[in-house]
């Protein structure tokens, strides 16, 4: 691929969403002063209930469209469903650094006190191949349920536009496992970065202890392991959009107030 070498270099976050924007809040605190572009390819929006082919064949082509853009020092996948069924390809098409988040059962596995970890996520995580090794893996010590939450993410994805009542409303798919402690999951992982926004919410919904593991820890590892190679002459941080809809001038604003000043459509 020929890139300028004049480009404006910068961290880039993915996601097919505004999942990665509290991905994004939490590397800018660790890196303040460099420069950022987030991909929302919200044309695909949502990635759970699509393809692994259209998935992968999807980031790629929005990231090569950035990357000609902007030096890519490196990438954050910032989406569960993304990381899980394409990392492996991605770091194989691009030469840049490729970090993800993925489901973190080990952490889950660790502080489960019943032994019963539930999994919150799309389709398309809950079947990937990743994650069904991941689970079985981890089935003799603790048992794994899962609830496939694309109705939360589709209400989360236009919180912006729509009121609190109905982010609280949809909850309700979570209803199953309020009840009956013993048999019902002490730990819960978010394993779609969709939910991260609405953490406080979810806890507030169980209105009992219950353990929320946000799959974090391991992707800011993995940001420390090139901390030494991450910096950049501030320019402007840009939001690239897959498509232009009302929607997008809502999150203009919102990207807006969290440091993002140029926007910009790029076609896939
Ligand atoms: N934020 C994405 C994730 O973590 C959302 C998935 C979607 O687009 O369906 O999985």
């Amino acid at each position: 691929m020929k890139i300028n070498k004049n480009l404006v270099t910068s961290v880039l976050i993915f996601d097919s969403g505004i999942g990665g924007i509290p991905v994004y809040l939490t590397i800018k605190k660790i890196f303040p002063k460099i420069n950022y572009a987030y991909i929302i390819d919200n044309d695909s929006f949502p990635y759970g209930d699509k393809k692994n082919s259209f998935i992968v064949d999807r980031i790629i082509k929005c990231i090569y469209k950035v990357h000609k853009k902007q030096k890519i020092i490196l990438a954050i996948i910032a989406c569960n469903t993304a990381s899980v069924i394409s990392l492996r390809k991605l770091r194989e098409v691009f030469s840049f650094p490729i970090i993800g988040i993925i489901p973190d059962i080990k952490s889950a596995v660790k502080i489960t006190k019943n032994k019963i970890v539930g999994l919150l996520a799309t389709k398309a995580t809950i079947n990937s191949a990743y994650m069904k090794r991941f689970i079985k893996n981890f089935s003799s010590y603790v048992i794994i349920r899962n609830i496939i939450v694309s109705d939360i993410i589709n209400v989360v994805e236009n919180m912006f536009n729509t009121t609190y009542q109905s982010v609280y409303k949809t909850l309700s798919i979570l209803s199953p496992w309020i009840e009956d402690r013993t048999s019902n999951p002490d730990t819960i992982i978010l394993g779609c970065t969709h939910l991260l926004l609405i953490k406080k919410e979810i806890k507030n919904f169980f209105g009992r202890k219950i353990n929320l593991i946000d799959s974090k820890s391991d992707l800011l590892k993995n940001v420390y392991i090139y901390k030494k190679s991450i910096f950049s002459i501030k320019k402007k941080n840009t939001v690239y959009y897959t498509k232009m809809e009302e929607r997008i001038k809502i999150l203009i604003q919102v990207f807006k107030e969290i440091g993002f000043e140029k926007f910009e459509e790029i076609f896939t």
